[in-house]
């Protein structure tokens, strides 16, 4: 089974110190670093781009896990995969061609994921499961951080495990994770946790200490 990661996603930090943000937040032991790119097209809301990536890639050596909620996604892939990311996750429902997106990923030497928006259903998996190293389950509808998880996500992550089968694919949930629900997502087989506002809302390195280990912990038992 794959090791439980706790990935914060710097959506929540303060952007003004960005660089010192995901430091102190990978001190305070996080895995990977969750970098949301927003479109204001695909979701309703924006965010940044390839060359704040670029930014951050000198402060630390982190995987930087990069979930793009943009459309179209193709034209983009490169500059992301140049600017540092280490795995690229991008939305079944951002064009007709998912399966050159994949194949395009893996070409440029990524870690290759896949997400579902909450209403979208598992089926579109099914056809790709040999092609991806990670599933993203949006426990929210994409474009903001600090929502409510959605529960009727737990079965579709349990059944999103029992599709994968035995392959080694990461299986992330993304949305409202916190100290209470981190451990239902977990029992349901979640391995990558996102979180965004549980821990930057949190104030310091300090804070996002104790919040990474209590989200650790819940996530354990
Ligand atoms: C939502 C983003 C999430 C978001 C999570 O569109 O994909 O990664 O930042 O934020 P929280 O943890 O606050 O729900
Ligand atoms: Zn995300």
């Amino acid at each position: 089974t794959l090791p439980i990661r706790i990935a914060p996603s710097v959506l929540a930090a303060d952007f003004s110190r960005l660089g010192e943000e995901v430091r102190d937040v990978v001190e305070a032991g996080a895995d990977w670093i969750h970098l949301d790119i927003m479109d204001g097209h695909f979701v309703p809301n924006i965010s940044f781009g390839p060359d704040v990536i670029k930014a951050l890639r000198p402060h630390t050596k982190a995987f930087f896990d990069c979930h793009l909620m943009i459309a179209p996604v193709d034209p983009y892939l490169e500059a992301f995969a140049k600017a540092g990311c280490d795995s690229i996750t991008v939305h079944a429902e951002a064009g007709p061609h998912l399966h050159r997106s994949l194949q395009t990923i893996r070409a440029l030497g990524k870690k290759v994921g896949v997400t579902l928006n909450p209403a979208t259903p598992l089926s579109v998996f099914e056809n790709v499961l040999d092609d991806i190293d990670l599933i993203l389950i949006m426990s929210v509808n994409p474009g903001f951080g600090g929502q409510k998880f959605i529960p009727a996500m737990l079965d579709k992550i349990a059944a999103a495990k029992a599709m994968i089968g035995d392959r080694p694919i990461e299986i992330q949930v993304d949305g409202g994770i916190t100290t209470d629900t981190i451990g239902a997502a977990a029992k349901a087989g979640a391995n990558v946790f996102v979180a965004g506002s549980a821990i930057f809302g949190k104030g310091d390195k300090a804070a996002y200490r104790t919040e990474i280990e209590t989200l650790r912990r819940n996530a354990e038992t």
